[in-house]
């Protein structure tokens, strides 16, 4: 094997440095060095063209794909989001922030899948696993525990145990021992994650990889792996709340765009199967500022309420904020409020909610969260038996969104009386006693409200 030998390099220009420094000498730019391996390769200038021994180029048609058969996991809300199960060989990122409950989905994960589980530990010891096994009280499989966080050693026992699946928690604890930095460092974080990536790769085992983020989601380490991993997972949720929801941001072997939804009790994780039936309370009284609307992710189609408080400002300034919703896309919707239905939103405080804690993609939330606004302001309330669903353009426009049909059903299954929708939707079924009343523009919201 080549010598490994490591230079710090700089991220701006590239120039090389024996040893870390602080400010570049070629660019002038500060904290831009980090270390790399360099290895010597056998290969000189120029000797590219020399015979080569190694696979060919393969038909597309001859390749098989069989290999991917996808190992099921217990847990169904995993098995969607992955696109089918664990595909064998494949290395997944699951990123969020410290205290979420990535240690405890991924040891339910590890508790009750088939086959051979080795849940390798950095942060906890084995003792404080198997306290939080007890605690989720869940049927044990073959799992294995195993505290450490040198990669070589860890790879050494991999490779005598042979599992199907491994977990490593948290790649931020994992260090290799010829590289100088300490472990979470960008290096360290970067080279463990390509060792276990190749070992995983050669041996065929599907890679569960656990990556802290910091509230803004940039720390350096968990996103310069988002390009090397095959599948990219966030498990996303505010800790004052019990909802969480796993993410798929990116995934090779199926769609990127799919969640599952769970809800933290004192003995784990449970899946949400029916999100409707727990994120939109149907009160029996309207209450001012809240609102019913219907999202769609992934292939999931379900209900939520939405909350606004508007309030007369008492400061200069006034203040705006959203739990769950684009702090930008609430300016802009506020914006389009004020100038289409000349509301006075300028000299109000506006706070924005959604249910659950949970954080929205679906651009079809800004109809509910409009009608709470005005609702909350005007000090009147929705009907309870309306559903709302709809994105605004910013000539306050309603536009029809995705998969309005299946968001229908939805309504219709949950007992909703009327779905307000885009007026500029093409085929809309209705079925069932669910009313259907088009919109074209915000200015006709106010009179939707009870008087
Ligand atoms: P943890 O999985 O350790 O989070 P992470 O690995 O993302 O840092 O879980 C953190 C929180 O979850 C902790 O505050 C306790 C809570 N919790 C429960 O509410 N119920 C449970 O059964 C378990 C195991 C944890
Ligand atoms: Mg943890």
């Amino acid at each position: 094997m080549a010598k490994v030998k490591s230079v710090y390099v700089c991220s701006n220009c590239g120039a090389q440095s024996p040893k870390w420094i602080g400010k570049c000498s070629s660019c002038n730019e500060w904290n831009t060095y980090t270390e790399e391996i360099h290895t010597q390769k056998k290969n000189k200038p120029g000797q590219l063209n020399s015979p080569f021994s190694g696979t060919k180029p393969t038909l597309l048609n001859d390749i098989q794909t069989g290999k991917f058969l996808r190992i099921s996991s217990e847990d169904e809300e995993l098995n969607r989001v992955l696109g089918g199960g664990i595909v064998p060989g494949s290395v997944i990122l699951i990123s969020g922030q410290p205290g979420i409950g990535k240690s405890t989905l991924m040891l339910q994960i590890a508790l009750s899948t088939q086959g051979k589980i080795l849940y390798i530990t950095g942060e906890e010891s084995d003792e404080q696993i198997k306290m939080r096994a007890d605690r989720i009280q869940q049927p044990v499989g073959e799992c294995y525990i195993y505290a450490d966080t040198e990669i070589s050693a860890i790879i050494q026992q991999a490779r005598a145990l042979q599992p199907n699946v491994i977990v490593v928690d948290s790649i931020q604890t994992m260090y290799l021992d010829y590289l100088e930095s300490s472990a979470g460092t960008v290096s360290q974080i970067r080279e463990s994650t390509a060792e276990l990536q190749r070992f995983a790769k050669e041996q065929n085992i599907a890679l569960f990889i656990i990556g802290h983020i910091t509230k803004d989601g940039d720390i350096a380490g968990p996103k310069l792996l988002e390009h090397m991993v095959d599948v990219v997972l966030y498990f996303e949720g505010d800790r004052n709340y019990a909802y969480r929801i796993l993410r798929a941001r990116k995934n090779r072997f199926g769609s990127a765009d799919e969640i599952g939804i769970y809800e933290m009790f004192e003995d784990g994780l449970k899946q949400v199967k029916n999100a409707s039936q727990v994120l939109a309370n149907r009160h029996e009284e309207a209450y001012s500022g809240n609102a019913l609307g219907i999202i769609g992710e992934g292939s999931r189609n379900y209900l939520i309420e939405v909350q606004a408080l508007v309030s007369r400002a008492v400061y200069g300034t006034p203040q705006r904020s959203a739990t769950g919703y684009d702090p930008r896309r609430m300016n802009m919707l506020l914006a389009v409020l004020e100038k289409k239905c000349q509301l006075p939103l300028g000299y109000n405080d506006v706070f924005l909610n959604i249910a659950g804690g949970l954080r929205v993609d679906d651009p079809s939330i800004d109809l509910p969260l409009a009608m709470a606004v005005i609702s909350s302001l005007e000090n009147r309330p929705v009907s309870p038996d309306f559903a709302f669903v709809g994105e605004i353009g910013l000539s306050g426009e309603i536009r029809p969104g995705r998969k309005l049909n299946q968001k229908i059903l939805e309504a219709q299954k949950f007992g909703i009386n009327t779905v307000f929708v885009s007026a500029y939707a093409k085929s809309i079924q209705s079925s069932g006693n669910t009313k259907i009343i088009y919109l074209s523009r915000v200015d006709q919201l106010p009179d939707l409200l009870n008087s």
